[in-house]
């Protein structure tokens, strides 16, 4: 019997690309249910731009300085994903916003990864934040994208405790430690139909996933 064919993903990046690299690391698994086809950065000199292409990965950049507006930067991403036949839109450290046009091109079929425990620390600085407020529980967490910033049902979330000596440095490198974690697995859940969007008889949006048998404790990282 032949496995599932998988999804086609594209992963959108203006930066290191750690986040896209787990993407790619995990998609090698030839049980993974997505492969990625492609990595846009909109920034050209993009450190993941060459990790994606030494993993093999076809790396373009869309320069969005080049364009009139956000709609035509958006149009040529979407030339690129379209030629790569993609299916599905990781956002992985992509520091533009986007168009409700482009977010509805997508919908349910675009993720984000932020470094908080969204709702809380929506935005930029999330880790000097959240230290400056004392909490002891920060996080990170792949949902899917709606229009407002940083907002959309939750697919997957890890914990991090802070520790009384912490810098936003030092939380932000454990942060993406688990980062890395979450994002192959909330993919994973998206490309194979586990984790899907419901809606409660308001509109309330939330993230229902199928053949999980409690809460997923081990996305709570030691300190
Ligand atoms: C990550 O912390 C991500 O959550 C945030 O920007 C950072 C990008 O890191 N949006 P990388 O480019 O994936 O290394």
């Amino acid at each position: 019997m032949s496995a599932a064919p998988k999804r086609r993903v594209g992963v959108l990046i203006s930066g290191g690309g750690s986040n896209m690299a787990a993407l790619i690391a995990a998609a090698r698994d030839p049980a993974y249910p997505a492969e990625i086809v492609c990595v846009v950065s909109n920034v050209a000199d993009a450190g993941g731009l060459a990790k994606a292409e030494a993993a093999g990965v076809t790396a373009r950049v869309v320069d969005h300085k080049g364009f009139a507006d956000r709609e035509s930067f958006e149009r040529a991403v979407v030339a690129v994903l379209e030629a790569h036949e993609v299916e599905i839109v990781a956002l992985a450290g992509f520091m533009r916003l986007l168009t409700p046009w482009f977010i509805e091109r997508w919908r349910d079929r675009l993720i984000n990864i932020h470094p908080a425990l969204l709702p809380a620390y929506k935005g930029l600085h999330t880790h000097a934040r959240a230290l400056a407020d004392g909490v002891k529980i920060v996080g990170c967490t792949v949902h899917f994208v709606r229009p407002e910033m940083d907002v959309g049902p939750i697919i997957v979330q890890a914990a991090v405790p802070v520790a009384d000596d912490d810098t936003p440095d030092t939380l932000a490198a454990r942060v993406l430690t688990q980062e890395h974690r979450i994002y192959p697995l909330a993919l994973a859940r998206v490309a194979s139909g586990a984790a899907r969007v419901v809606a409660d008889a308001d509109g309330r949006e939330r993230v229902a996933t199928r053949d999980l048998a409690g809460p997923d404790a081990a996305l709570i990282s030691p300190l």
